[in-house]
């Protein structure tokens, strides 16, 4: 029988604000490390979401799994697809991922985590970035990426250096996901700046 899924990590937990470790090299190419990915991809996809990093379950390492499908953007109309930049991608995982931001344009959407459930907000967020790291045979990993996977890289990689999207948010679009989904699915950004006083 499988083993259970390990339970997501809710902010207030230490480990989610604490710098995580780096994967030494001989944990690379084994067989622990690929069950271990394979269970972060579970829990991200059981939750749903698109993307877990290792401290949400509790564990201080320096690894990321991210993944979007078709499924999670349904409520998406095809202009929200457009602006938002999202795009369906292969389940993929991160070691030791490094990132960096390419350029100087921004983009601002709600944003929300699986540790901090039940709430989202605006989070402003660099339009392309750049990660690199190794996956987990140890082979280099170099993905230089635009919209919504360069969000999804950002928030995760802030959960390795122990950072959550409430540090970044624009504190006044802090929404519960309820409100998101009732009041403001249709909205433009701007209108809910204007609204809430953003
Ligand atoms: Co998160």
């Amino acid at each position: 029988m499988p083993s259970p899924l390990p339970p997501l990590v809710h902010a207030g937990d230490p480990v989610l604000r604490s710098a995580a470790q780096p994967v030494p090299a001989d944990r690379l190419a084994t067989p622990e490390l690929r069950d271990l990915v394979q269970t972060m991809i579970e829990v991200m996809r059981a939750a749903p979401g698109v993307g877990l990093a290792a401290p949400q379950i509790g564990l201080p390492l320096q690894l990321i799994v991210l993944e979007d499908d078709e499924r999670l953007m349904a409520r998406l109309t095809p202009a929200q697809r457009t602006e938002r930049e999202r795009t369906p991608f292969p389940a993929r995982a991160i070691v030791n991922p490094e990132l960096t931001i390419v350029g100087e344009e921004e983009r601002t959407f709600f944003e929300g985590c699986l540790s901090v459930p039940g709430y989202a907000a605006l989070v402003p967020r660099a339009r392309e970035v750049e990660v690199t790291g190794v996956d987990i045979e140890g082979l280099p990993v170099k993905w230089r990426v635009q919209g919504w996977p360069a969000r999804i890289l950002q928030h995760e990689v802030d959960h390795v250096r122990g950072t959550l999207y409430v540090d970044r948010m624009l504190t006044r679009s802090f929404c519960t996901s309820v409100q998101v989904a009732e009041r403001w699915a249709q909205s433009s950004v701007d209108d809910v700046r204007r609204a809430l006083g953003v």
